[in-house]
This record gives structure tokens, C-alpha cells and sequence, in this order.
């Protein structure tokens, strides 16, 4: 894999570390068995309603890091988080909430433009929407779950893509996963996506009607091409009919990569072949770019040569939900047929309000400049981080720009170690291992937000050096360590 340029040490301790975490688990169960009882606790002649209790990996392997993830917390999700203390009295099978909170410096949450509690007009805006409309339509798009708000967040969302039009829904997971069918439905249809697919896409392909799926090596636009012109040589399987269309999806940032994906080429591609593109702009939408219009507008792209592009609400702008923007016939066509839309219930009209009028705080529409402050606060904040994390010895993959910054544990056992850590340090970061990323690439996200500034960058900075340094992550200062004394033994 790409991002596992891992060293042949790393490789080895990483896969030992495994080994030993599975044989203790086997030694357990093998015990558990012999002096408690059968660990499989479906009564006699019943079929297990789920695996999941009985699959070793959940019992063995997550259960003694478990909580380095689900924490609840008792704040926004602003600069800094409260995160909420648990206890567990029976090695984590069960897990307490307790009153104990930790005030830490967010790293985890995407919200990349501080819109989590700022600024106050923004909220306003909100508690006024409350007021007139109700926390909830409870209703459907097509019954009476559309409002005013929905049409201008639409309208306005449309236009500051660069496309015709747009739709919103309530959840940004279901506007890939309900959108792509839509696009591919037949088995004549071929999606080409990037190897890192999010879980979206993939829900989204297996509910097409048969529509087929190749993918190319992360990021890789030769291989894309080589992909796209071998799919046209060739043809459907068995019958070697031309495809009916080749939609090409990618993501404007790789969430677990912190990489930017390249644009330009893409569309070069996409053009020369015929293909249509799908760009998943989840984390890139007012995150990139001079004018946070994404990464079009990042890469020198025209959105015209974008077909479908999707993003969400979720994340600079602080609210949930998605959209899809795009050519009018196309946004038409989705409107009257889209699941997400005509069977799910309407985004919430307070979240739309948000949206929207975060919206228009990044495009200056408030009258402040506020929103070209934050823009600005990001890149700085970001590229300052990522510098900072780079300086220290960490392995960081994430590409200049990106609010996403990633870097490698690689070992298993590392994920609690910096987690919990940096828990204690008054840091919350986001660890990530598989299966949302390669089983031996384990690695930690940090999330920059405009509503960091330098000093608590550098902050973190002090505490995240004690706790690499504490985890054994910086691995560059390590390989160059190990590198200078093997040279001392040779020499
Ligand atoms: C690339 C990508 N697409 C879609 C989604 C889903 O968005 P939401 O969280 O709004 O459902 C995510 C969320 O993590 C994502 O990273
Ligand atoms: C369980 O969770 C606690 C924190 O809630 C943690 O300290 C502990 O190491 C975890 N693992 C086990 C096996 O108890
Ligand atoms: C699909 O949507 C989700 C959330 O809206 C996003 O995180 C993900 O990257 C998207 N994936 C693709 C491949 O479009
Ligand atoms: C997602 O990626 C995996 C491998 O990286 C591939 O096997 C799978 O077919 C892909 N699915 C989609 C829907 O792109
Ligand atoms: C972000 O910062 C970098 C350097 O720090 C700069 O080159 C770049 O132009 C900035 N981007 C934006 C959109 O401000």
C-alpha cells in the first residue's frame, strides 16, 4: 500500500505485536472454555443473531483498547472539548460514564472552520430558526418536510459550488450511498474508484443494480488512466460490450490520508476518455481553496468539468447533512427519485439554517470578514501543525494545505498508548486502525479548526513531543537514530 512505506523493523515488531496479541487471545479462549464455559453464548438450537460476541478480534484484540473510541463528551465541539471519563470494572466488557470530565485541546472534531460555536450570528440565526420552525420537520422532503430555508441553502449551495443546482439531504453518508445507484443502475454501468473508497461508495455501489467496480492505486492518475483506457479496450466481461458510461470517483481530501487529491489530472483524463467524474468534496468543501469553495477551486479546476459534486455539512460548516450539485437535468432527475430524499425524513431545519448561514459568513454575504479570517486561520494553523508534528519526528503523510494531518503508529499497540496519552496531556485525537485503514499502517488524525490559534498549536506541540517520544512514534528521528549507529558499528 501507499502510505505503508514502512520500515523493515517497524514491519517486524508490527506483526509481532499481532501475533502476540492473538496468541494471548487464544490462550485465554482456550482456558475460558476449559474452566468457565463455552465462550459462544447462544442457547441450544438457536443460530447466533450476530458474530459479533464470538469473533476474537472484537473480544480479544479490541475490547483492551475500546476505549480510545466512542467518548462521550459534555461540550461543543469547539477549540477545545470536554471529554467525559469513564471506568471499567470488568476489563472493559461494560464501561461507566462518569461525572469526571478532561478539558482538552480538540484535535478530533472536523470542525475545520470553527463553526461549532462561533461566531454569534451565526448562532443567533439558529435559536431563531428553533423558534419559527421546531427542532424537526418530521416529515419528508416530498410531504411537508421542505421549508424556505432548505430552497436557499439549495440555491446558495449550488452557487458557491460553481453548478446549476443542488439537493440537500439529511445525512452526507446517504447522499453518496443513495446517489451513486441512481447514477449507475444497470450492469452496463462502470464506477472507477480510488483503492481509499470511503464506506459511503461502497454501500452506495453494492446497492446499484449490478453496476460493476474497478479501482485504482490511491491517487495514482497514470494508473487511473491505465485503468480507464484497458476498461474501454476490453469492455463489459463476457460479452466485451462497450460500457454504457464510467463514472470516475474520487474524494477532494482522503480523510485518512490528509492527501489533496490531484484535480487537474483527473479531469484531463475524464475529458480525453469520455468518463464522468464524481468528486467527494466531504472534507474539502470550505476547507480548500482561497475562497474555501473546495478543491476546484484549490486546484485551478472549473467546476464545469466536475459532473456531480457531492460534500457535506457536516464538517466546515458545522452542521449534518449533505449535498449534491450539479447540472439542472441532473438535479431533477435525483429530486423525484432519490431514496435519501423522498423516504428519509428532511435535514432538520435548524442544521439547514446553520449551513447556510455559515455559508454566507464564508462567502462575506453577512457583510464581515470574518470568514476570510478563518480561511485564513486554517491554512496558517494547519500548515503550522503539520510543521511543528514534522519538526518533532513524526511520520506525516498528509500533503501542505490540508486540515487533515495524519501520522503513522503503524503498531497496533501504539493506538491506546498515544490515545490514552494524549488523553492525560489534555489532547483529544482521533486513532484510527483497521479496518478503516490497512492493518499494519495503525495511525493518529489530528483535525486543525480555525478556531485554533499558533499558541495552542504550540501547546500541543510540547505535549505531543512527550508523547512520541513516550510511544516510540517519532519514527523519523528513530530511523535516522538507527541509521547513525549502524554506521558507528560498520565504521
Ligand atoms: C469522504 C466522506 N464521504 C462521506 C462521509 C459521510 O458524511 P456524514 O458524516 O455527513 O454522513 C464522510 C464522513 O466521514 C467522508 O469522510
Ligand atoms: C479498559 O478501559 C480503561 C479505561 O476506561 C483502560 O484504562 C483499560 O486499560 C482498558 N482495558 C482493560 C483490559 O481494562
Ligand atoms: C461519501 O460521503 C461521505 C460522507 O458524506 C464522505 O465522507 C465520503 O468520503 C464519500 N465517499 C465517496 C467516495 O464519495
Ligand atoms: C473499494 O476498494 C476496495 C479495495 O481497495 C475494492 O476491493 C472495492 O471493490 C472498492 N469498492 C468500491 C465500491 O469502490
Ligand atoms: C496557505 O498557506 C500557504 C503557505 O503557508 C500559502 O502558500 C498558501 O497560498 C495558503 N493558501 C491559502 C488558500 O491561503
Amino acid at each position: 500500500m501507499t502510505h505503508c512505506d514502512i520500515s523493515s523493523w517497524v514491519l517486524i515488531t508490527t506483526y509481532l505485536n499481532y501475533a502476540v496479541l492473538i496468541l494471548l487471545g487464544q490462550i485465554r479462549d482456550f482456558f475460558h472454555e476449559l474452566f468457565i464455559g463455552s465462550i459462544h453464548q447462544t442457547p441450544k438450537g438457536f443460530a447466533p443473531l450476530v458474530h459479533s460476541y464470538e469473533d476474537l478480534y472484537t473480544r480479544r484484540l479490541y475490547r483492551r483498547i475500546c476505549d480510545c473510541w466512542n467518548r462521550p463528551i459534555s461540550s461543543r465541539p469547539g477549540a477545545y472539548i470536554d471529554v467525559m471519563k469513564r471506568v471499567s470494572n470488568d476489563y472493559n466488557k461494560t464501561i461507566q460514564i462518569t461525572d469526571d470530565r478532561i478539558h482538552c485541546l480538540n484535535l478530533a472534531s472536523y470542525n475545520y472552520l470553527g463553526f461549532a460555536d462561533s461566531p454569534k450570528h451565526v448562532l443567533d440565526d439558529v435559536l431563531k430558526s428553533i423558534d419559527q420552525y421546531g427542532p424537526a420537520s418530521a416529515s419528508a422532503y416530498g410531504d411537508f418536510g421542505y421549508s424556505k430555508i432548505h430552497k436557499e441553502l439549495e440555491d446558495m449551495t449550488a452557487k458557491f459550488v460553481g453548478k446549476e443546482d443542488s439537493i440537500v439531504f439529511s445525512m452526507g453518508f446517504a447522499t453518496n450511498s443513495t446517489t451513486i445507484p441512481l447514477l449507475a443502475p444497470t450492469p452496463d454501468c462502470l464506477i472507477i474508484s480510488d483503492q481509499l473508497n470511503h464506506t459511503s461508495i461502497v454501500a452506495g455501489v453494492r446497492s446499484t443494480g449490478g453496476a460493476k467496480v474497478t479501482v485504482f492505486k490511491h491517487n495514482d492518475m497514470d494508473h487511473l488512466e491505465k485503468i480507464v483506457r484497458k476498461s474501454i479496450i476490453e469492455g463489459q466481461p463476457v460479452t466485451h460490450r462497450p460500457w454504457k458510461k464510467i463514472i470516475i470517483i474520487v474524494e477532494g481530501i482522503y480523510s485518512m490520508e490528509g492527501e489533496i487529491v490531484n484535480l487537474k489530472r483527473a479531469v484531463e483524463i475524464k475529458k480525453k476518455y469520455g468518463c464522468y467524474l464524481y468528486v467527494d468534496e466531504a472534507h474539502s468543501i470550505g476547507a480548500l481553496g482561497k475562497n474555501g469553495r473546495g478543491v476546484c477551486d484549490y486546484c485551478g479546476v472549473s467546476p464545469a468539468d466536475v459532473d456531480i459534486l457531492m460534500g457535506t455539512f457536516t464538517k466546515s460548516f458545522g452542521s449534518v447533512g449533505g449535498y449534491i450539485a450539479a447540472d439542472k437535468e441532473v438535479i431533477t432527475y435525483l429530486r423525484k427519485n432519490s431514496y435519501g430524499l423522498v423516504y428519509g425524513s428532511s435535514l432538520p431545519i435548524p442544521c439547514a439554517q446553520q449551513a447556510l448561514s455559515a455559508l454566507k459568513v464564508i462567502t462575506g454575504d453577512d457583510g464581515t470578514d470574518i470568514g476570510k479570517t478563518k480561511l485564513f486561520q486554517l491554512n496558517d494553523t494547519s500548515n503550522y501543525l503539520r510543521e511543528g508534528l514534522k519538526k518533532l519526528g513524526f511520520e506525516v503523510i498528509s500533503d501542505v494545505d490540508s486540515p487533515v494531518i495524519i501520522t503513522m503508529l503503524y503498531n497496533p499497540a501504539k493506538m491506546p498508548a498515544f490515545s490514552r496519552m494524549s488523553l492525560e496531556q489534555g489532547i483529544a485525537v482521533v486513532v484510527v486502525g483497521a479496518p478503516a485503514c490497512d492493518t499494519l499502517c495503525s495511525r493518529v488524525r489530528f483535525c486543525v479548526s480555525a478556531a485554533h490559534t499558533r499558541e495552542d498549536v504550540d501547546k500541543a506541540l510540547k505535549k505531543l513531543d512527550v508523547v512520541g517520544t513516550w510511544t516510540g512514534t517519532k519514527y523519523k528521528v528513530f530511523e535516522s537514530q538507527l541509521v547513525n549507529d549502524l554506521y558507528q558499528l560498520v565504521m
